[in-house]
């Protein structure tokens, strides 16, 4: 475990290895459920000037899913996350930003997962409102992307939707795991053909913030280990082709 003095206050390293063993262990796909995973006062400080939905986020209305999304310096997105500031939001969503890109942090997790990232591709904010949902689904990314889900939501209540869940197959009574307690917590999965989850109807008027950080393999010469705009419509192109042959 890597922890600097400047950097030991932002994430209670000690309890996320404390589950690192669970994560490896699980089965059909590899996650694992951490709870105070941001020190506490380094969390409050982000919670209060977590972004208010505005025109810099998108609202994702459709078929399978409803959620708001806003992407890390929205002005400047391209088709990941870019290095740098967000101009627009607090320094201390800055700081954390930063030290999610940093060596110690993508080692750690490394560490801590046993898959080989080597650097941050996505990092955003998700937002769900009354009448969000997301339809359990999988990205089949991989092998080497992990997918992290951190709550700033202090109101959940057991048994209500708003988080993470993960499932053994595409419905909802194949829930094998939901989190409830969404304040300062974290679901992360190692992405795959199996890793299948999603979000529950939201009925009651509430807000279930969150970031979503995605650490992947990257090369220089070979490029993103998963799937990228690129990637995925050269796999259409082909597939198509072997359709027509
Ligand atoms: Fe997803």
């Amino acid at each position: 475990m890597k922890m600097s003095n400047s950097e030991s206050s932002i994430i209670n390293w000690k309890n996320v290895f404390s589950e690192s063993e669970t994560f490896v262990n699980n089965k059909p796909f590899k996650f694992c459920f951490i709870e105070n995973f941001l020190n506490r006062d380094f969390f409050e400080k982000l919670y209060q000037v977590y972004p208010k939905i505005d025109e810099s986020w998108d609202e994702l209305n459709m078929i399978h899913k409803h959620q708001y999304n806003r992407e890390w310096d929205p002005e400047n997105h391209s088709e990941f996350t870019q290095e740098g500031d967000d101009p627009n939001l607090d320094a201390n969503w800055n700081i954390f930003k930063k030290y999610v890109e940093s060596d110690e942090f993508i080692e750690n997790i490394k560490e801590f997962s046993g898959v080989a990232v080597n650097k941050l591709k996505y990092f955003r904010f998700i937002d769900y409102k009354k009448g969000g949902f997301t339809q359990p689904h999988a990205h089949d990314d991989g092998p080497d992307t992990l997918v992290m889900m951190l709550y700033f939501s202090k109101n959940g209540k057991k048994g209500e939707p708003g988080g993470t869940f993960v499932a053994t197959d595409y419905d909802e009574e194949s829930i094998i795991f939901e989190p409830y307690n969404l304040d300062n917590s974290l679901v992360i999965f190692h992405d795959g053909p199996n890793s299948i989850h999603g979000c529950r109807y939201i009925t009651k008027d509430v807000a279930r913030h969150s970031v979503q950080i995605t650490l992947e393999k990257y090369s220089s010469e070979t490029g993103w280990s998963g799937r990228t705009e690129e990637s995925h419509n050269e796999q259409k192109k082909n597939s198509e082709l072997i359709d027509i042959s």
